[in-house]
């Protein structure tokens, strides 16, 4: 291979972006030159290891743009320590089938009981799926709401995200401003994308929580239509964790929350 062909496509590499074919080729032409790797599998390993590098990049970005609270996946939840759960269902959840169909999910339940893992594992999951996901809890989202308007509104990242995960609805009441903008979101949403929540409330403390019957009936009304539910029943597993270094004994418990 004269020289000047081999800096030709190594400049060509550079210019297509490609910077782990560019890294692999030396050592792949060697083994050719070899007679260990033929043309089409140089070309093969070349390629494939360019697409995985970028799928690693743009998994990487989407990991960052998505704000997650952490690295939360579902093969680090031990569902032994919370048997009101349906493993399978939250299993075939991940497949994610439910977003290709703009359904929802929704996690109920005392504080440690595992929702806010579940919904990033969920997250997680649509990530690396190559989906793009926004995670904010209830009141970072409702002030993002109450300061944008109009076609804002449906720029809002939020919104165009293909999952949307609200976590913690529930432990702040919501005036009627974030009442009537998340009624727009849910709407706007409905059966074109998927919004998984999280509540320590029950649906049926709502009306209460929204400070309107009628609207919080119109949200839910949405929100549950193409929706898988699950209302876990059990204890905290902070407290597990707190129990087990001996922060804590039975007595400091009380109706699954700390006192
Ligand atoms: N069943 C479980 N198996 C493993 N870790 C769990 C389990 N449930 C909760 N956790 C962990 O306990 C902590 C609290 O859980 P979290 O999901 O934040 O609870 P919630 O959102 O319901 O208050 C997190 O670090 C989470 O990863
Ligand atoms: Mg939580």
């Amino acid at each position: 291979m004269s020289q000047l062909i081999y800096e030709r496509m190594r400049d060509a590499f550079e210019q297509l972006n490609m910077p782990r074919a560019l890294e692999n080729v030396d050592a792949l032409l060697d083994r050719v030159g070899n007679n260990e790797l033929s043309v089409v599998e140089l070309l093969d390993q070349l390629l494939g290891a360019e697409l995985s590098a970028r799928r690693e990049r743009s998994i990487t970005m989407r990991l960052k743009l998505a704000g997650l609270p952490g690295i939360k996946t579902i093969d680090q939840f031990d569902f032994g320590f919370q048997p009101s759960l349906d493993e399978g269902k939250v299993r075939d959840l991940h497949t994610l089938r439910f977003l290709s169909n703009g359904q929802n999910v929704i996690f109920l339940g005392p504080p440690g009981c595992g929702k806010t893992h579940l919904s990033t594992s969920l997250g997680h999951a649509a990530i690396t799926a190559g989906e793009m996901v926004h995670f904010t809890t209830a009141r970072e989202l409702f002030a993002k709401l109450r300061s944008s308007s109009g076609l804002h509104f449906k720029r809002l990242t939020a919104n165009r995200a293909k999952l949307l995960i609200i976590d913690e609805i529930g432990y702040e009441p919501l005036d009627h401003e974030a009442a009537r903008n998340f009624f727009r979101l849910v709407c706007e949403r409905y059966e074109r994308g998927s919004i998984v929540l999280t509540s320590n409330k029950r649906f049926s403390e709502w009306g209460e929580l929204i400070g309107d019957d009628t609207l919080a009936g119109a949200i839910l009304d949405r929100l549950l239509h193409h929706a898988t539910t699950f209302a876990i029943n059990g204890p905290s597993y902070r407290l597990k964790e707190k129990r087990r270094v001996g922060f804590l004994d039975d007595g400091d418990r009380k109706g699954g929350e700390l006192r």
